[in-house]
């Protein structure tokens, strides 16, 4: 059956976190409407309120009052900070946390804990700060406000959690710091520090960060989710007759690599703006109109979410697609670029990896074997359950309670587009 019709995916997981946690860093007051309704951005807001952070209101008009810092901390005790799934949580909050006064234990589940914490920890240490990994990995102890100065850092790893982690350390240094990005990564957390009163200028030497207090706006709107919405965008592509609409989609650059790709695998792909600040918010529209042929994908890292549904649809698109670069996906929830190349294979699609190079042939009849397994991996389940969507069976799919993490009305909204 063909995805047809309009929805709206949640907020935008970023920006959510971004908004909740520069909280406990900001002066003032907010109210957010659309924050994200998935767990890892209930983290987030949990963690929030561990400091010591108010919030009042329904959870779609949250407010939110910002701390200034002044964090609730027990003398002599560390604050205990369990970021269960949610890997941007614990880096984001990291960077901040070695600005604020105590001692902080990040800790996670066992998904998060496997994550790799080094990367984090080794340019913190470099600013002055005290931070302590446990054999790279979670649990982390950060023991904050020691001096802190601004530092030049090469983003080589692509990860705006890592840049942003950094953002948000040289908020309290004594000097700038300077982030330079071979390959831009999404830019939520300066916009928002220049929003917020902060400087973070773009130069052609790269990014330059400068300490500085925030101070939140009485008002924000999160956009909806593009990689959310990429799931039902790109399933509407693979079969005659599909076609999507997602209404409020947020529209940065840095996140739409997945459309991109669409349409060079013979999507057609419409856009429509419709505001510009503070991000650009609009409707994108995917509908299938006639074959697929391959692509060879390169954008990591503005599609680094979407990779997982894209490889589904490689497998609709005749020819062999590459996909290149796709290190990084090996410290996601799960080693990503391994479960995506297992389950495909699982589905009878010709699929290989080759170094962090992924290659995935088509069409293919997608064959589903008794199970899927998702790992537990949000992003791979959503995938499953397109994958056995499209292929018109109810295989199960062992994990799928974890698109609560990031979508927990995906099914809803599938039962609805397939009406
Ligand atoms: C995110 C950045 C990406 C992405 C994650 C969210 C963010 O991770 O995979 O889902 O909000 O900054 P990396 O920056 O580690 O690649």
């Amino acid at each position: 059956m063909p995805l047809r019709g309009e929805f709206t995916p949640p907020g935008d997981k970023s920006i959510s976190h971004r908004l909740i946690l520069m909280s406990i860093a900001a002066e003032g007051e907010m109210t957010a409407t659309g924050l994200a309704d998935g767990d890892d951005v209930k983290t987030s807001l949990r963690l929030f309120r561990t400091l010591g952070g108010e919030t009042r209101g329904p959870e779609d008009r949250l407010t939110l009052t910002g701390l200034g810092g002044r964090v609730k901390t027990d003398p002599g005790r560390p604050v205990e900070l369990d970021c269960g799934n949610s890997g941007t949580t614990a880096r984001l909050l990291a960077g901040l946390a070695t600005g604020l006064p105590g001692v902080y234990v990040f800790d996670g589940d066992a998904q998060l804990r496997r994550r790799p914490m080094e990367r984090l920890a080794e340019p913190l240490a470099r600013m002055g700060a005290r931070v302590e990994t446990t054999d790279g990995r979670l649990p982390l102890r950060v023991t904050g406000g020691a001096p802190l100065h601004g530092l030049e850092y090469v983003n080589r790893a692509g990860s705006a959690q890592l840049k942003s982690a950094i953002i948000l350390a040289t908020l309290k240094a004594d000097s700038p710091s300077l982030i330079i990005e071979p390959v831009p990564t999404r830019d939520h957390t300066e916009k928002l520090v220049n929003a917020w009163g902060g400087r973070a200028v773009p130069t052609p030497a790269g990014l330059i960060i400068h300490p500085g207090r925030l101070t939140m706006p009485p008002e924000a709107t999160v956009p909806a989710d593009p990689s959310s919405g990429a799931f039902f965008l790109t399933a509407a592509a693979l079969q005659p007759g599909g076609r999507v609409t997602a209404r409020s989609l947020l529209l940065s650059p840095g996140r739409l690599g997945f459309l991109r790709v669409l349409e060079r695998l013979g999507a057609e792909v419409s856009l429509s703006l419709e505001k510009e600040e503070p991000e650009p918010v609009g409707r994108v529209t995917v509908a299938h109109q006639g074959p697929l042929k391959a692509t060879e994908v390169t954008e990591i890292p503005s599609l680094v979410d979407e990779v997982p549904i894209l490889a589904l649809a490689a497998a609709f698109a005749e020819g062999t697609t590459v996909f290149r670069n796709l290190g990084e996906l090996r410290f996601k929830e799960t080693d990503r670029l391994a479960a995506i190349h297992t389950q495909l294979g699982a589905m009878g699609v010709q699929a290989r990896v080759s170094g962090d190079d992924l290659f995935v042939t088509g069409p293919a009849a997608l064959t589903l074997p008794e199970v899927l397994d998702s790992g537990h991996d949000h992003r791979l389940a959503m995938t499953l359950l397109l994958a056995r969507h499209l292929a018109g069976r109810r295989t199960p799919v062992l994990g799928e309670e974890s698109i609560s993490i990031s979508y927990p009305g995906f099914m809803a909204d599938l039962a609805r587009l397939s009406a």
